[in-house]
């Protein structure tokens, strides 16, 4: 069918690291300031080598400081020399639907590479994968820069 070669080809399959990765990103939820929102997210980000980075919101009194979780994430594992990514399991307190990333969160994210997953989750733990490529069409990039 057209519709479906037009559609993005799934990662290898997560089988081993997707359940400690939805865990991690519950736990790592649990660590979030976020005064000011009372709204705590969790993320946990799957390195190419099968390491898990996690992170919380952090928010600010100067309100424009905060920082999402999924920003979090990428940031300590670029801090710790992991550039290559195999997914990112988001968590969330919200119930009746899956808590998405924010539009920086998905720039950020595309900086290192469209071709992986992203968990999307609800507070009793479904969840739903979207590709970085769905979730940021038409993206600009890195290899962008080297166009002109
Ligand atoms: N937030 C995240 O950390 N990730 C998301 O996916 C959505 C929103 C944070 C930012 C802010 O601290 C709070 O949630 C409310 O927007």
């Amino acid at each position: 069918m057209e519709g479906d070669r037009q559609r993005p080809a799934p990662a290898a399959p997560l089988t081993d690291h997707l359940q400690l990765l939805l865990h991690r990103s519950r736990e790592a939820k649990n660590c979030a300031y976020c005064p000011y929102s009372r709204f705590p997210v969790g993320a946990a980000l799957l390195t190419a080598s099968g390491e898990i980075f996690t992170g919380c919101n952090v928010e600010n009194a100067c309100y424009s400081l905060g920082v999402c979780a999924e920003r979090t994430a990428i940031l300590k594992a670029i801090s710790e020399g992991h550039t290559s990514f195999r997914a990112m399991a988001i968590a969330s307190d919200v119930c009746d639907t899956f808590i998405v990333p924010c539009g920086a969160c998905r720039q950020m994210m595309r900086e290192f590479g469209t071709d992986w997953d992203v968990y999307l989750t609800k507070a009793d733990g479904s969840y739903i994968v979207k590709r970085l490529e769905e979730l940021l069409p038409l993206s600009f990039g890195p290899e962008d820069l080297k166009k002109v």
